[in-house]
């Protein structure tokens, strides 16, 4: 019996792999733009990082982790996400003292125990930037202005950033109590599950349940913003105006808390309108305290992921780089020269691939149309015994007689000197 993949993992083959390139290489090229630089961390860290900057009440933490101990009994946990690593790797490679800011990107596998659908994995991937060393509002103006020339340079449209701030240590615990105080005077049973539990363990939650019930309890709730102290309320209203300032548009949303414990201040999502359920290809937030209640100095930072499968899904199908040639050699003397010449062919920067197998023309012809390339190159015994090649223009059908040493200039301009 076969062994299958495991649910919620997937295996990937072109177009899909040639999308990931694609978002990969306009990532890496768009970043590098404004100085960020790239990191790899493991896929293994110990479960405790995740615990403590994720913390330990939220739906990753406690219902999606991947952990188990290791062979001397440690706990361990496949990433969920970027930003713990990166911290960690932050705090114990020294980089806060040898730069001001940090700019730093990673991309690669994540790992939830969720309940798999559209746009949904266990095993997903992200991009993730992390800006650390600033407090201005320009860093996070810098890095949501740069997600979005990054999604629109992937030729994206149709998306929507929403923007809310959470305020500080000093302003946050008043709106919790007047959410509590808010969420006392409702009906407790007309909630979901889960609200009835995050009422008790993580009250802001509440607000960004999808629930329609939820939903409804929530609607004249107590709004961040207007508890926001000063302070927060000057950074968010600065981030906004430098949006606004770069024509960026933005809805204001006040249920937006994000997942995870570690968010103060700036918050964002981007959302797509054409993917269904799983609409959010990116978030991100600032997160102030995340360095020091790691063991690091207190600096700030502040950071976004984007999921790739669903900026994928956004791409469609697209069409992948389709090769110069399918070499089609008949018998053993044309493998021989065809070998040579797909050589060279490759050489000269040309991709292209020929028949290892020998085979009836006609088979040879179908493998040669399937390839998706551009030309077919044939060499039989004829064209062996006079050094030369058909070239057979797979879209049109014409074909025509060519040296082998023109080849190369054939299929670079479309003429044929010799
Ligand atoms: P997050 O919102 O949990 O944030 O994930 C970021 C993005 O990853 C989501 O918007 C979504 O596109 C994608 N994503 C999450 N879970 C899945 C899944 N199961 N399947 C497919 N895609 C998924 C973070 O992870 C933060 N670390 C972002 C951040 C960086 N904040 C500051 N710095």
């Amino acid at each position: 019996m076969s062994i299958a993949r495991i649910k919620g993992f997937a295996d990937m083959f072109p177009p899909d792999s040639d999308q990931f390139t694609r978002i990969e290489n306009t990532a890496r090229q768009v970043f590098g733009r404004y100085g960020f630089v790239e990191l790899r961390t493991p896929l293994l860290e110990f479960t405790e990082l995740f615990c403590r900057s994720i913390g330990e009440e939220t739906d990753v933490v406690q219902k999606e982790m991947y952990t188990f101990p290791d062979r001397k009994g440690r706990s361990l946990t496949l990433r969920p996400e970027a930003t713990a690593g990166v911290m960690r790797a932050y705090i114990e490679s020294g980089l806060t003292n040898r730069e001001p800011v940090s700019r730093l990107f990673t991309t690669g596998p994540m790992f939830r125990y969720e309940r798999p659908q559209k746009g949904r994995m266990r095993q997903f991937h992200q991009i993730n930037c992390e800006c650390l060393g600033s407090h201005s509002p320009m860093a996070d103006a810098e890095l949501v202005s740069m997600l979005l020339r990054f999604l629109s340079d992937l030729g994206l449209t149709d998306l929507t950033l929403k923007i809310n701030s959470l305020g500080c240590s000093e302003c946050r615990p008043k709106f919790k109590a007047a959410l509590l105080e808010y969420l006392a005077g409702v009906d407790k049973d007309a909630l979901c599950p889960d609200c009835a539990r995050r009422v008790e363990t993580n009250p802001l939650r509440v607000l960004d349940c999808k629930q329609p019930g939820c939903r409804a309890i929530t609607d004249n709730a107590p709004k961040l913003i207007d508890y926001n102290c000063p302070e927060c309320r000057a950074h968010f209203d600065t981030v906004l105006e430098l949006l606004q300032g770069q024509g960026l548009s933005f809805e204001l949303d006040h249920r937006l808390v994000r997942g995870l414990d570690y968010y103060c201040r700036t918050t964002f999502e981007v959302v797509s309108g054409s993917i269904g359920a799983q609409a959010a290809v990116a978030g991100g937030g600032r997160y102030d305290g995340l360095v020091k209640s790691l063991g690091g100095p207190d600096v700030p930072g502040v950071g976004f992921a984007c999921g790739m499968e669903r900026l994928a899904l956004m791409m469609g199908e697209g069409s992948g780089q389709a090769a110069d040639f399918y070499l089609v050699a008949m018998d053993a003397q044309s493998r021989a020269q065809g070998w040579q010449l797909a050589q060279k062919l490759r050489d000269a920067g040309l991709t292209g691939e020929m028949n290892f197998s020998e085979g009836g023309f006609k088979s040879l012809m179908r493998q040669a149309g399937k390839s998706g390339a551009g030309h077919c190159l044939i060499i039989g015994p004829d064209e062996a015994a006079q050094g030369t090649v058909v070239v057979k223009n797979l879209e049109s059908g014409e074909q025509c007689s060519v040296p082998q040493s023109g080849v190369l200039q054939f299929l670079q301009t479309g003429t044929n000197n010799d």
